[in-house]
């Protein structure tokens, strides 16, 4: 069976609890090497994952490492600088979220993967496009089942990074300081960047793009210097107003949505753990609360194998990546104007 030889660069939180455990698990894949610039990181994870090599400079793995391809889990403002040297070393990519912290960076990177189509580039979050309780919301939208939308509320949020990245300091036994998502200039952007990525990410499979965007932004609670709380109003192109929340603040994690149309509402959350959805519909003024299958494990890592397998175009493409950063980079400017910020 021929197998994706995969090279992983950051040896932190996301790739030790979700991309190193699903590649094991996958057949057609082959973990061949780790790159961390904490060498420590990752010698220790590459003997965790039973790794071949592992290398304290990602350039070096693209060199010497014998990958196929390169899942980036580094920091947010270093996604778009690797993943263009991985381009440009001919190795497929899969880029954790946010995909850029600026609309420049995200340009270079959807010039790059133009340049070299023979290359699978998967920009993520890709985890709600096939997820079943929210791919039947948007079958009930598409569906006209809700009549028109009118208005839409997203909130992905959280408790804020912290407390994980002090697990990831334990794991390697390492002393845990202040974490980079909280300082700008190593983040590049707070909960927006982090969280707010995924209900902006909502809010465009489900309604489509914006036209504009408003925005007030705040750090209301954590010592740092990128925002821990956001709010951004989106006109979209359909017309619709859109309302994306995110937060660092709250005690619980909870992902919700409400769609609101002329002739059904559908609300959908996570505060119980699995996701739930409620709809209602007015063509017999009921609630119907369907009983839906939970998320297919190791998908994303299938998808992104089976892509480069089967030469197919991944979901989550570069320029999808690049709208989520417009409007993120539309909302910060906004907050800091107090203007209303047209995308163009
Ligand atoms: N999709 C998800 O559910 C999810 C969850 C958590 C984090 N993330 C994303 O994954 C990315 C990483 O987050 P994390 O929580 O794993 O952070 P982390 O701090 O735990 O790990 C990042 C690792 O990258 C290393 N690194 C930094 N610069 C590097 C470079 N130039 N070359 C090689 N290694 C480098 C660091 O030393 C660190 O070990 C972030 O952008 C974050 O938004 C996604």
């Amino acid at each position: 069976m021929k197998k994706v030889r995969i090279g992983v660069v950051g040896c932190g939180g996301i790739a030790n609890y979700f991309h190193l455990p699903e590649l094991a698990k996958i057949e057609e894949a082959e973990i061949a090497a780790v790159a961390d610039i904490k060498e420590d990181r990752a010698k220790a994870t590459a003997a965790k994952f039973k790794v071949p090599k592992w290398y304290a400079s990602y350039g070096k793995m693209l060199g010497e490492g014998g990958v196929d391809a390169v899942i980036v889990a580094t920091p947010h403002p270093t996604h778009s600088p690797i993943a263009v040297d991985a381009i440009e070393a001919g190795k497929h990519v899969m880029i954790q979220k946010p995909m850029a912290t600026n609309v420049e960076d995200a340009d270079a990177l959807v010039e790059c993967a133009r340049k070299h189509r023979k290359v699978k580039v998967m920009a993520l979050p890709f985890v709600y496009f096939d997820n079943p309780t929210i791919k039947y919301v948007d079958n009930l939208v598409k569906g006209g089942k809700l009549g028109k939308v009118c208005m839409a509320r997203v909130r992905v949020a959280h408790g804020g990074p912290e407390k994980y990245q002090e697990g990831v300091a334990k794991m390697f036994k390492e002393r845990a300081g202040e974490t980079w998502f909280f300082d700008r200039k190593k983040a590049g952007g707070g909960a927006l960047f982090d969280m707010g990525v995924y209900s902006i990410t909502i809010a465009t499979l489900l309604l489509g793009r914006a036209k504009r965007v408003s925005s007030f932004m705040g750090t209301i609670d954590k010592k740092a210097t990128v925002e821990d709380s956001a709010a951004i109003i989106m006109e979209m192109e359909s017309g619709a107003i859109a309302v994306a929340e995110t937060a660092w603040t709250q005690a619980r994690g909870i992902d919700e949505f409400s769609l609101y149309g002329t002739e059904g509402v559908a609300f959908w959350d996570t505060s119980l753990g699995t996701p739930v959805v409620r709809h209602y519909r007015s063509s017999d003024s009921s609630w119907v609360t369907p009983q839906l299958p939970g998320e297919e494990p190791l998908r994303t890592h299938r998808h992104f194998v089976e892509c480069i397998l089967k030469n197919k175009q991944p979901i989550g493409t570069v320029e999808e990546g690049r709208y989520l950063v417009q409007v993120m980079e539309a909302a910060r400017r906004s907050s800091i104007l107090g203007k209303v910020v047209k995308l163009s």
